[in-house]
């Protein structure tokens, strides 16, 4: 038997079982954590707690899962900072700002690419993040996007194909090339090196029709759906996602009646983003009204350098509380389990018996001070259980 490590004293936990506390969160006030390896073995109140190998005193402190971030684009070269600049000063968001990440990503070496990628995966993990997805889609040619996927299955398990993000410059006159080439050569290289297919359906992006035939060509070679969905406008997005049953429609910032009972009548999670409306003075997403109408909400940074430059989940739910009228624990919820349940996992975003050891320990005595104290850095100690990196052929 290997040896236990026990965190004590601490100020309340945050389980997200509701079999082992209070409310949806499963909260636990003085309560211990004892782990295993990789994994977690008990919790329960400190007054319960018997013994263990190693002991930490956690002098009071509130803990909660690890963040889990189903949503990010780490992999790319440059920075739009002035697009950022001239968009504070007026000018709008639109998706051709991709284009001058993609020729910028496109020039960078292996090296420039990784290390970027690994700068943002360290930012991650300190801003409290043990399990993160990120996606390709800044390469937009056969070998660009797998070398975007290889890359991304260095730093993380949840490898998106995202080869349908705009139709690149030298396609502009022949998108339904592109579609081609996205669900035959590109798709064929990427395959192997991916879980998930992703497309943006919007607005200067890919209609419903083109989502659909990229969707179903990855569903066909294995890959699991999920779609940037109604982000710059009302349209097809969300019908689509549920339709294909993707794990996740992603933004969801325009939606109505509709598409929020198509969603709560399915297992497709709506992922709220709301460091890209910051980012791009955007109205919020509605998350009351999905909340209210029995939707399951995950919320992620989106971190991208484009519309979310950020991979701050504190960020993150302090814009959810605010900006978008969750409670501290439906936002807190939503950075935990609900990133877990957008990438169909059940071994993470909550500390029950047997869940992976991924422990984040907060300066605070509450999780609500994550979003009362916006801005500060409330990540005290994080303790993620090693993965087994993914096999790619
Ligand atoms: O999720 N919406 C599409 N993709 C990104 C933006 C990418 C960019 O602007 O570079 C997003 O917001
Ligand atoms: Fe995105």
């Amino acid at each position: 038997m290997s040896d236990t490590t026990a965190l004590t004293n601490i100020g309340s936990l945050v389980t997200n079982d509701p079999a082992l506390g209070e409310g949806a969160l499963g909260l636990i006030n003085d309560a211990a954590l004892v782990t295993q390896d990789d994994r977690v073995l008990w919790v329960g109140p400190a007054s319960e707690f018997d013994a263990a190998d190693r002991v930490i005193d956690l002098e009071g402190r509130a803990v909660i899962p690890g963040f889990v971030d189903s949503h990010a684009h780490l992999v790319f070269a440059g920075d739009r900072a002035d697009e950022f600049s001239a968009r504070m000063a007026g000018q709008s968001y639109a998706a051709g700002g991709i284009r001058s990440t993609v020729e910028h990503t496109r020039a960078a070496s292996d090296d420039v690419l990784r290390s970027g990628l690994q700068r943002l995966a360290g930012e991650l993990h300190r801003s409290g993040v043990t399990t993160f997805e990120t996606k390709s889609g800044y390469g937009l040619t056969v070998d660009d996007e797998q070398r975007a996927l290889r890359l991304a299955s260095e730093v993380t398990e949840e490898v998106t194909y995202l080869g349908a993000h705009v139709v690149p410059t030298e396609f502009t006159d022949r998108p339904d090339a592109y579609v081609a080439l996205v669900t035959g050569a590109m798709l064929d290289a990427c395959a192997p090196h991916a879980r998930w297919i992703d497309v943006f359906c919007d607005r200067g992006a890919f209609d419903a029709d083109q989502a659909r035939e990229i969707l179903r060509s990855g569903m066909a070679r294995g890959l699991q759906p999920r779609v940037h969905a109604n982000q710059l406008q009302h349209g097809d997005g969300i019908r689509v996602a549920v339709e294909v049953g993707a794990a996740s429609a992603d933004h969801c910032t325009h939606a109505d009646d509709d598409d929020l009972e198509l969603l709560a009548g399915s297992s497709t999670v709506a992922t709220l983003l709301p460091g890209a409306e910051f980012s791009t003075r955007s109205e919020y997403p509605d998350a009351r009204r999905m909340l209210d109408a029995g939707v399951t909400v995950a919320i992620a940074t989106d971190c991208n350098p484009g519309s979310s430059y950020t991979t701050s989940m504190p960020l993150c739910i302090a814009l959810a509380v605010r900006e978008m009228h969750m409670s501290p624990a439906e936002a807190l919820w939503s950075a935990t389990l609900g990133g877990a349940r957008a990438l169909r996992r059940d071994d993470v975003g909550r500390l029950a018996p047997g869940a992976r050891a991924d422990v984040v320990s907060l300066n605070a005595p509450s999780y609500i001070h994550l979003a009362y104290r916006p801005g500060v850095d409330l990540i005290d100690r994080i303790w993620r259980a090693p993965v087994a990196p993914r096999v790619s052929p």
